[in-house]
């Protein structure tokens, strides 16, 4: 079964088009992965699918709701960890939770629970009354995950999940993210930049460039289809979007990195 689906989903802005006519299709339970160069439309996407933005064209059903005709619906079936920082500094771990769980409409007599083991299962238990503030960068992300599964959505986005992370602290964010749906049976759909962590985690991944779908396929098969079954996804990468990755990332993506650490500290 799909448990999300878009048609011809397009999205204009004035002259651009940003997102171009995209089909793509997600079964429960799977980890799929939007990869593509800095303005592919990665971001635009996961905007029109969270109802975050209304698409200029095409359809898409989320959960088993479209999403311009049934948007509430959505809504409450799905979890959101955006691109850039999305929790309150000011604020202890516990608290964020606390505000989302309201407004998530957890219901009173379950919150405490549903708190208590979104922080264990990222492993945030010690660092619950801290604020935030003080946390590193990979601490945010854990509890920005946190937050988006407090009320067990049926789909998680997350918008570049490990940007700006270090190696260890992006492999405790893969964990979690891969027993979200082992464990919860939770469709993740995630952007990343780091072709490493598609490989590693993704069943799937479409490669987007200039608004389209370059390619799609278990990150094997597009190595298949690229004749060279020992293609690093790097290779594969470039081959269907004509871009070169360089190991440090380019100057576009570094600044955004460093900004999206500016705003949490
Ligand atoms: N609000 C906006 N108004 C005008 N153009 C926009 C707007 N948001 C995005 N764009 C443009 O749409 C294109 C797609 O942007 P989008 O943010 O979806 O790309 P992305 O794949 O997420 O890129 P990145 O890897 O840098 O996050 C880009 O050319 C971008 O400049
Ligand atoms: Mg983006």
């Amino acid at each position: 079964m799909n448990i999300l689906e878009t048609h011809a989903l397009t999205r204009r802005y004035g002259d651009l088009t940003a997102v171009d006519g995209v089909d793509l299709s997600v079964s429960q339970g799977e980890i799929f992965g939007l990869l593509g160069p800095n303005g592919a439309g990665k971001t635009t996407v996961i905007k029109m699918l969270t109802t975050l933005l209304p698409p200029s064209g095409g359809r898409a059903v989320v959960a088993g709701f479209d999403i311009q005709r049934q948007p509430s619906r959505v809504r409450q079936s799905i979890g959101y960890v955006p691109q850039l920082v999305s929790v309150d500094g000011t604020l202890t771990g516990y608290e964020n939770l606390l505000i989302f769980a309201k407004l998530y409409g957890v219901p009173r007599s379950e919150r405490q629970a549903r708190i208590s083991s979104s922080l264990e299962f990222v492993g945030l238990q010690d660092a619950a009354n801290r604020m935030v503030r003080g946390y590193s960068g990979g601490m945010m992300r854990r509890l920005e995950i946190a937050l988006a599964m407090l009320h067990l959505p049926k789909v998680l986005f997350l918008d570049e999940p490990t940007v700006g992370l270090d190696p260890l602290a992006r492999q405790l964010v893969w964990q979690h993210i891969n027993s979200l749906a082992g464990e919860f049976r939770m469709t993740v759909f995630l952007t990343t930049h780091f072709m490493e962590e598609a490989d590693h985690l993704c069943d799937r991944v479409a490669i987007m460039n200039l608004g389209r779908v370059a390619a799609l396929g278990q990150p094997d098969e597009l190595r298949a289809s690229m004749a060279k079954p020992e293609a690093t996804l790097d290779e594969v990468f470039a081959h269907f979007t004509g871009h070169q990755l360089d190991n440090g990332g380019d100057f576009r993506e570094i600044s955004r990195a460093r900004r999206a650490i500016a705003r949490r500290g």
